[in-house]
């Protein structure tokens, strides 16, 4: 059976990291992160989250870029040629919803840019924990970092996007509905995994 690679995506709050460790410990699966994953990516992480920083738009998405570029390179391509399943909290969906959909720069820019860092590396299969932003919000933590710091509108363009990208590509896609306790929740994640992915 081939490795499988799986990305978690969704808002701020929408319980994915969760889910995500859960699913890469169930399937002995790598797990790893966005921006992230590698000392320089968790190097760029600190600044693109720092809201102190004031990052130029294009020079967000570059980081991103290049956050998944070494996070391929170092972790993801080797672990899959070695036989084993990778699991990622976020993958190139969240740069095309942020720096995208939310912050306006040309979709098919920001994927480009992701597939050159990624040698045309896509998931198998993207599993979108979906919840409502006012319930992203009510879940925020108390020091926001400079992504949850974006007004309501910015976080409604974030989800849009997402849906609009799992509708257009619902073969590889499954949308969860992430509003209920992380058992719920990770009933129907298993249940998508399962329907969607050939694992024993
Ligand atoms: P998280 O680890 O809490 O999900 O935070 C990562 C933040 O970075 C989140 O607000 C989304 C943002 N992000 C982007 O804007 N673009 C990207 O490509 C990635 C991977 C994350």
């Amino acid at each position: 059976m081939k490795a499988q690679f799986i990305a978690f995506e969704g808002g701020d709050a929408s319980g994915k990291t969760t889910q995500a460790r859960r699913v890469a410990d169930n399937l002995n699966a790598v797990f790893t992160r966005e921006p992230g994953g590698t000392t320089i990516g968790e190097s760029l992480r600190a600044i693109l989250l720092d809201p102190n920083e004031k990052v130029a738009l294009r020079a967000e998405a570059l980081l991103m870029a290049a956050s998944r570029a070494q996070l391929v390179a170092d972790v993801i391509s080797p672990a899959l040629s070695e036989g084993r399943h990778v699991v990622t909290d976020r993958f190139i969906a969240s740069s095309l919803t942020y720096q995208g959909y939310a912050s306006g720069l040309a979709v098919d820019d920001v994927l480009s840019l992701s597939l050159f860092a990624t040698e045309s590396l896509r998931p198998d299969l993207t599993l979108l924990i979906d919840i409502p932003v006012e319930e992203s919000i009510k879940r925020r933590g108390l020091n926001p970092d400079r992504f949850e710091q974006e007004d309501i509108s910015f976080h409604q363009k974030v989800r849009n996007g997402y849906l609009d990208l799992a509708a257009v590509e619902n073969k590889k896609w499954a949308v969860i509905d992430g509003t209920g306790n992380p058992q719920e929740v990770a009933s129907l994640v298993d249940k998508a995994i399962n329907k969607r992915l050939d694992l024993p």
